[in-house]
């Protein structure tokens, strides 16, 4: 096999209560990408459509994963990448990450898998830390493993895969302004109070034993941010509203999707999560923000051959 098609999945980070550790896969939006083996050497991207991003691998996210593979691996081959993004960049739901992760999962592929996923995670954090001059895994994980998945730690890469409810669905409104993860991270606090603390690891905890007993109460009784989403909330218009509407509508919960501006809410069932739809979509109409609405099951098998 010379040659690859693969779909890389666009993934929510953070989920409330799991800043830089949480997340989950979403299966009706992501990138596709093309990986070549040739016999020149080195990592060249050949095409990119749907975005303005670098050709130069060295400034492309998907192009710096691939290339911290490529240093390790040493391979007695080059690859060529082609890019068909699909997932605007600064939307909140880990385009960065779905380049990062599409790459090196391609490459590990053509070459006979001599990577597990937990090493194709620390390729990938490489070039996902260009995007967000950060090191974390929380959108790369869920879109290697699939499901939800929990970063226990960066160094070393530790992920632990949690059990997705199967009635789980989740509604994202994405308003296309760009909200740079960097930046979103600059309006965070360097420290938090004890009790904001106690109350975050304690939803964190519960949301993960719920998930684990599929107990749809909890999870709605979990999905609580007091930590970041007071300062970033702050920059994505009309948060409130669509959060409430959400809830109105018979939403577990609802939240800022990573770094914004996107807004994630999960609900039990296809039903809530279309009337969740119809509630985010009555509000943004009226804004003149330009906006899209997904409504996708958890995908539990994540980057995936197509
Ligand atoms: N956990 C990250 C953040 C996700 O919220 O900044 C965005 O890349």
């Amino acid at each position: 096999m010379n040659e690859i098609k693969i779909f890389s999945p666009a993934t929510v980070a953070n989920v409330a209560c799991g800043f830089d550790v949480l997340g989950f896969c979403l299966d009706s939006v992501g990138d596709d990408m093309v990986i070549r083996k040739t016999d020149k050497k080195g990592i060249h991207i050949t095409k990119i459509e749907g975005f303005d991003l670098p050709y130069e691998a060295e400034l492309n996210v998907a192009g710096v994963s691939a290339l911290a593979m490529y240093e390790d691996a040493k391979p007695d081959c080059g690859f060529e990448i082609e890019i068909y993004k699909n997932i605007k960049p600064g939307s909140g739901i880990g385009s960065s990450a779905a380049s990062a992760v599409g790459s090196v999962f391609g490459m590990n592929e053509l070459l006979g898998r001599p990577y597990n996923k937990t090493q194709l995670t620390e390729f990938a954090i490489k070039g996902e830390a260009i995007a967000s001059n950060c090191e974390h895994a929380d959108n790369l994980a869920p879109a290697l493993f699939g499901g939800f998945t929990l970063v226990k730690s960066i160094t070393p890469v530790q992920i632990l895969e949690i059990p997705s409810p199967d009635d789980l669905y989740a509604t994202i409104i994405h308003p296309q302004i760009e909200i740079k993860t960097s930046e979103s991270r600059a309006v965070l606090p360097k420290k938090v109070p004890l009790t904001d603390a106690i109350e975050q690891w304690a939803n964190l905890g519960s949301l993960v034993h719920a998930l684990h007993t599929s107990d749809y109460n909890l999870i709605s009784n979990s999905l609580n941010d007091v930590i970041v989403e007071p300062y970033r909330s702050q920059l994505i218009p009309h948060f409130n509203e669509v959060k409430q509407a959400a809830l109105k509508n018979g939403a577990l919960g609802a939240g800022i999707s990573g770094s914004g501006p996107s807004i994630f809410s999960l609900s039990k069932s296809s039903q809530v999560a279309l009337k969740v739809k119809d509630a985010m979509n009555k509000i943004y109409s009226k804004t003149g923000i330009k906006f899209e609405i997904h409504i996708s099951k958890i995908n539990t098998q994540g980057v995936k051959i197509i």
